[in-house]
C-alpha cells in the first residue's frame, strides 16, 4: 500500500511506523490517522510481525499533536466527532492491538502525540524529548484518552499538573514519572527500540498477545483483571506456543515461536 504521510518498513518480524509530515512536526491530520490505522491494521495481521515501532520523521518532534488547521472551525458536534474517530482508528485501536507497539519518542510529543505514545505498550525516548498536553492552552481539553492514560501512568496529580499547566516536562522528568521506560541519545534511539522488540519477539506470540489484553483489562471498568487473568492464563494451556515454550525448556533447547 502506498502512504502519503507515514513510511512503513519491514525487517523481518519488526516492522516501523514513521509519522513523515516533519514540515509540520508530524501533526496528526486526519488522512495521517487513517494511514496509520491502515499500517497498524495490515502489521497487525501479518503473523510474522511480532513487534511494532512508531516513531516521528526528522530530528525534532515525534508528533506534535492533533493537526490544528484542520479543526479550528470545527463545532460541538465535529469536536465530538474529532475525538470518537481517533479513539476508533488509532488511540484504542492501538492499545487493544494483539502485536506490542514501542513508542520511540524522538523529539517533540505533544497533545496527541504524547497520547498516541501513551496508547502504545512502551514508550523510549531520546533525551531531546519533550512531553505536554497543551490543549487547555487552545480552549480544549485532551481528546485522544490524555485525560485517562496519563493518570494511569505518572499518577492523578501529576497529569493533573501537567494537563492544567498545558506545560512540557523532558525525557529525565518523563523517566523519573515513569512516562517512559528509558532514555537514550537520539542517534541510538532506534536501534535500542530494536533491541528491546528482538527480545519481546524471542518470547511466545500467542502469550504476548494474551498479557497485553490481560493487563488492559485491569484499566477497563467493565472488566475484572484478575477473573480475565484466570480465563487467559487457561487459555494458554491450549496453544501449541505452550507446548513448545514447556518442550523446549525441559529438552534444553531454544524454543522456536
Ligand atoms: N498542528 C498543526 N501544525 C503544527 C502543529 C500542530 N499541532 N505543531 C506544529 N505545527 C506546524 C507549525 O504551524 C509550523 O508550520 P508552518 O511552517 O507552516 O507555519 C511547523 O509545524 C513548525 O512549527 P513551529 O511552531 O514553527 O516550530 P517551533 O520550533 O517554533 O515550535 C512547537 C515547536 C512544538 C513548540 C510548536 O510548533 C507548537 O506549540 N505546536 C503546537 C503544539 C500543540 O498545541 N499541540 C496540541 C494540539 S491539540
Amino acid at each position: 500500500m502506498d502512504y502519503e504521510h507515514i513510511i512503513y518498513e519491514q525487517n523481518n518480524q519488526i516492522v516501523t511506523i514513521t509519522i513523515n509530515r516533519p514540515s509540520k512536526l508530524n501533526a496528526l491530520n486526519a488522512a495521517t490517522i487513517t494511514e496509520l490505522h491502515e499500517a497498524f491494521k495490515m502489521a497487525n495481521m501479518d503473523l510474522e510481525v511480532r513487534v511494532i515501532i512508531v516513531t516521528g520523521s526528522g530530528d525534532k518532534a515525534f508528533v506534535a499533536g492533533a493537526d490544528i488547521k484542520e479543526f479550528v472551525r470545527f463545532n460541538q458536534i465535529e469536536g465530538t466527532q474529532l475525538s470518537t474517530r481517533g479513539h476508533q482508528l488509532l488511540f484504542d485501536y492501538v492499545e487493544n492491538l494483539e502485536t506490542p507497539v514501542i513508542a520511540a519518542v524522538n523529539g517533540f510529543a505533544l497533545g496527541g502525540g504524547l497520547e498516541l505514545a501513551m496508547a502504545a505498550h512502551i514508550r523510549i525516548a531520546s533525551d531531546n524529548a519533550r512531553f505536554g498536553l497543551p490543549e487547555v492552552s487552545l480552549g480544549v481539553i485532551p481528546g485522544y484518552g490524555g485525560t485517562q492514560r496519563l493518570p494511569q501512568l505518572v499518577g492523578k496529580g501529576r497529569a493533573l499538573e501537567m494537563i492544567l499547566t498545558g506545560g512540557m516536562i523532558n525525557a529525565t522528568k518523563a523517566l523519573d514519572y515513569g512516562l517512559v521506560n528509558h532514555v537514550f541519545t537520539p542517534d541510538e534511539l532506534l536501534n535500542k527500540a530494536t533491541d528491546l522488540a528482538l527480545k519481546i519477539s524471542a518470547n511466545a506470540p500467542s502469550a504476548i498477545s494474551a498479557a497485553i489484553a490481560t493487563v488492559n483489562a485491569g484499566f477497563d471498568v467493565n472488566q475484572n483483571g484478575f477473573e480475565v487473568e484466570k480465563q487467559a492464563f487457561g487459555s494458554c494451556f491450549g496453544t501449541a506456543d505452550f507446548k513448545e515454550g514447556t518442550n523446549a525448556f525441559l529438552n534444553k533447547r531454544k524454543a522456536e515461536f
